[in-house]
């Protein structure tokens, strides 16, 4: 990363999240193409033996996404009409979505704002007879107070259900994310740390949870229905639940079996690039992520900073408008759930009472931290952000 920032202007647009993509995945595709079996087969399944060896987890389903997974494991949890769980305000919203679709009702425990995670105090807060779950997200990678929350959970006899969309190298006092709770769902979204496309892995702590997993992702049918065309001959299956069509492809999982193979090479990249933005943006007045916790490991899925106008002088909105001007796609992660007006609407929810993640969602604003980032890339992100605060 070049110490003169000030250099030349970008000719091209620097998409926020695109993914590197290795020669390895597009062999892989291709000769998935070539094999003629596209659907769930044996690269899903080798997929999720490798992403089980990565986690030192047992127990492991391939989904076509983190909300499927969310969705599944909410059912496997045992979640009834009416049960509440509780998450954060600061989320994507299929976390609250996947609560409401498997029959639950959703209740909101305010973050802490310094961490961006839910904050243990105020989920002990919203805890009723009617708790049956807690839905942490690990936020932007960094792990949740999981030890409290465990410690709630083991009090209040709650299944926890980590939201590791974010998570895929986090570890929290030398555990894994997503093998903490009873569920651990995955994402391998095109924006995330480990891609398939569209994709989801679900990890569970009892085997018959990911069996019924399994049968709920593939219609209801029962185990490994997907064989039914194999050279192992045709096989009759039968329907057992009312499940959903989740499955993950291997097309999909051609994908993803290269990723995971760069996943640690890829986790020190951004790595790095995350110190480069620390020592950039040390002077400017903006507010920049909080430093890992000891014995605990970030993802750094996302760099978030926080543009706060009273010190800026430039309200968000228009921040992540300079910076497209200036050729630099952003996020915002994430407007707080109580923004939007379905929720208002279902729920009741008002974005002031949980000011935490209000305050943060109208503030931030996620820089482009992908692998696939070259120097330059990564020097024009730091002028801009530079260009744009002094403007
Ligand atoms: C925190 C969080 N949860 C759940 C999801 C849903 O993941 P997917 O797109 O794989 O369904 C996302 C995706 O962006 C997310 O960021």
């Amino acid at each position: 990363m070049s110490d003169n920032v000030a250099r030349r202007s970008r000719d091209n647009f620097l998409t926020f999240g695109a993914p590197l993509i290795g020669e390895s995945e597009i062999e892989e595709i291709i000769a998935t193409m070539k094999s003629g079996w596209l659907g769930t087969g044996p690269k899903v399944a080798r997929f999720e033996h490798d992403f089980a060896v990565y986690k030192g987890a047992e127990f492991v389903a391939a989904l076509n996404s983190c909300t499927a997974a969310l969705h599944l494991s909410i059912l496997a949890a045992g979640i009834k009409p009416g049960d509440e769980v509780i998450t954060t305000p600061l989320t994507f919203c299929a976390t609250v979505n996947a609560i409401i679709h498997a029959g639950g009702f959703p209740v909101l425990a305010d973050i802490d704002p310094k961490t961006m995670n839910i904050d243990p105090v105020e989920v002990a807060r919203k805890i009723t007879p009617r708790t049956r779950a807690i839905l942490p997200v690990h936020f932007a990678g960094r792990p949740c107070e999981m030890d409290a929350l465990l410690l709630l959970a083991g009090k209040h006899g709650l299944k926890i259900i980590e939201d590791c969309a974010h998570a895929i190298e986090t570890e929290y006092h030398g555990r894994k994310a997503g093998t903490l709770g009873d569920f651990g769902c995955f994402s391998f979204y095109v924006t995330k740390n480990v891609i398939t496309g569209e994709g989801g892995m679900v990890l569970a702590k009892r085997e018959e949870d990911i069996a019924r997993i399994k049968i709920l992702g593939l219609h209801g049918m029962s185990k490994d229905a997907w064989k039914r065309f194999s050279d192992e001959g045709y096989k009759h299956y039968f329907v057992v639940e009312c499940g959903f069509k989740y499955n993950m492809m291997d097309l999909q999982a051609a994908i993803g079996i290269h990723q995971l193979e760069r996943v640690e090479s890829n986790w020190k990249r951004r790595a790095q690039i995350w110190e480069h933005y620390n020592n950039a943006f040390a002077d400017l007045p903006i507010a920049l992520p909080l430093e890992p916790e000891k014995k605990t490991r970030h993802a750094y899925h996302l760099y978030t900073i926080l543009v706060d106008e009273q010190r800026t002088g430039i309200d968000r909105d228009a921040f992540l408008d300079n910076m497209t001007r200036n050729k630099i796609g952003v996020g915002v992660h994430y407007l707080s759930i109580p923004e939007h007006p379905y929720y208002q609407k279902a729920f009741s929810w008002k974005p002031e009472d949980y000011p935490h993640a209000m305050q943060t969602g109208r503030q931030t604003v996620s820089l482009p931290l992908s692998a696939r980032l070259s120097e330059d890339d990564i020097d024009d992100v730091v002028e801009a952000v530079t260009k744009v605060l002094n403007s």
